[in-house]
């Protein structure tokens, strides 16, 4: 292990500690007997309860259909109207072809990603009516608003934090020069991970891995590719030293290059 990865990976040992599980405690059970009058009061209360707890949700679900994208603020981009992605149950897994030990074989992949699929060019008309904040106009249509869809600005930041950390861990030139951009991709991927803010219980057995395969609820990317190769604002990404205009006008050919990843043992 280099000096960097030593700095850059936790101690194990101090990590060791959280990851046990306390076996010794078991939850206690006492015995007791009842009347049937107690029996029967405890019955009415059962029913009590789960009537409130019953008009409680109907009253909460209601209250949450109302907060929905219907009542939105201006400035909010209500996607509804252009695009709706299901939301389905996924497994997420420890390592995928991403994350393959042997570089040479996960890099293609990474390089191969094209953020700028995630860049959209939209009828002004039609998303002022949706609250969509102003943006930019589409060089060769005044017509057409251009916006990029966070997930794919995300996706731009992971890669860009990628090859720069291997990079540096590797004392190889930098393809992008560390700079604000960078510290730029941390924080917004920290907010989103907290705007998201995933609850979803992973399971762990104190071997420094959690949650490998574990279902989520995720939304569909093919929908979101989909909308994104419906409505391409033919961009490009390129040198920091070109012109904007000439990102501008140039078609992918409808793919991001990204795919979920399947599960794969680490040996
Ligand atoms: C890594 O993968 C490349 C490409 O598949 C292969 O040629 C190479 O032998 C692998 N290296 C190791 C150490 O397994």
């Amino acid at each position: 292990m280099s000096e960097l990865q030593k700095r850059l990976l936790p101690e194990a040992d101090d990590e060791e500690q959280e990851f046990y599980y306390d076996s010794q405690r078991q939850p206690r059970h006492s015995c007791w007997s009842l009347s049937i009058w107690q029996a029967a009061g405890i019955l009415l209360s059962l029913l009590l309860t789960n009537l409130i707890t019953a008009s409680f949700f109907v009253v909460k679900f209601d209250r949450q259909s109302v907060e929905s994208d219907a009542a939105a603020p201006a400035g909010y981009g209500k996607l509804d109207p252009f695009v709706k992605l299901d939301t389905q149950y996924r497994p997420i897994h420890w390592n995928t072809e991403y994350s393959r030990n042997n570089r040479s074989e996960s890099d293609p992949l990474w390089d191969a990603i094209l953020p700028s699929h995630g860049f959209v060019a939209m009828d002004r008309t039609a998303i002022k009516a949706q609250g969509w904040p102003e943006s930019m106009y589409l060089p060769s249509d005044e017509g057409k608003g251009v916006y990029l869809l966070e997930a794919y600005h995300h996706i731009h930041c992971l890669r860009i934090l990628r090859k720069t950390f291997w990079e540096a861990v590797d004392g190889k030139p930098f393809t992008f020069h560390p700079n604000a951009h960078i510290d730029h991709c941390f924080d917004t991927l920290r907010q989103s991970v907290m705007c998201y803010a995933d609850a979803t219980p992973l399971y762990t057995f104190g071997d420094f891995t959690a949650g490998d395969g574990q279902l989520h609820k995720c939304k569909n990317w093919d929908q979101l590719h989909d909308f994104a190769t419906k409505n391409t604002a033919c961009y490009v990404d390129g040198s920091d030293d070109d012109l904007l205009k000439d990102h501008f006008g140039v078609c992918d050919d409808g793919n991001d290059y990204l795919k979920i990843g399947t599960g794969l043992s680490r040996d």
